[in-house]
């Protein structure tokens, strides 16, 4: 059987250091400073993600678009679900989740849309979702093994990007 890494007095004796981290202990892994920049982009972007949604939601329930309503009702209920985990891994973290409406579309990586086409709103969810997969598919992959909880959540988030991208796909295609 491999050998533990620290024996245990080292690791009690370390664990007692630093209290005031909270869950970050010498064994984290990842560049903290980073990781809090870059889930407070994440947080941004689904943040941004609810209110476009929201407002295609409002949209297209006034051109009696109801299938497509649903859809985007859904999703803007899920991207304020992966908001709140996100804000609540940057605070476990010793960070502080940034909701500014200032910067708010400065840090996100996706846009916002106030179209009143429900194609063109399907068309931009779209793209938001794929560029909400890229960036995860890309934070993931630098995360690596030095931040695991962050990871896990995120290609947890990320499963459900895709979904979002397939049901776009999916009402795009029922319209022509
Ligand atoms: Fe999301
Ligand atoms: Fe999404």
């Amino acid at each position: 059987m491999k050998e533990f890494l620290t024996d245990v007095e080292t690791l009690r004796k370390r664990a007692r250091e630093n209290m005031d981290k909270g869950s970050v202990t010498d064994a984290y892994g990842a560049d903290l400073e980073r990781v809090l920049y870059v889930l407070n982009q994440a947080l941004a972007t689904e943040l941004v993600c609810v209110l476009r949604y929201k407002r295609h939601y409002y949209t297209a329930k006034g051109i009696d678009a109801q299938p497509a309503a649903d859809e985007f009702l859904q999703h803007a209920g899920e991207e304020e679900g992966h908001a709140n985990q996100i804000a609540a891994r940057i605070s476990q973290l010793g960070g502080e989740p940034d909701f500014n409406p200032e910067t708010l579309l400065e840090r996100s990586h996706s846009e916002y849309n106030s179209s009143t086409k429900l194609k063109k709103m399907i068309q931009e969810d779209l793209v938001a979702e794929r560029v909400a997969i890229a960036s995860y598919t890309e934070i993931i992959a630098w995360l690596g093994d030095g931040d695991p909880t962050t990871r896990r959540m995120l290609e947890e988030i990320l499963a459900v990007e895709e979904e979002h991208a397939e049901d776009m796909l999916d009402l795009l295609g029922g319209l022509t």
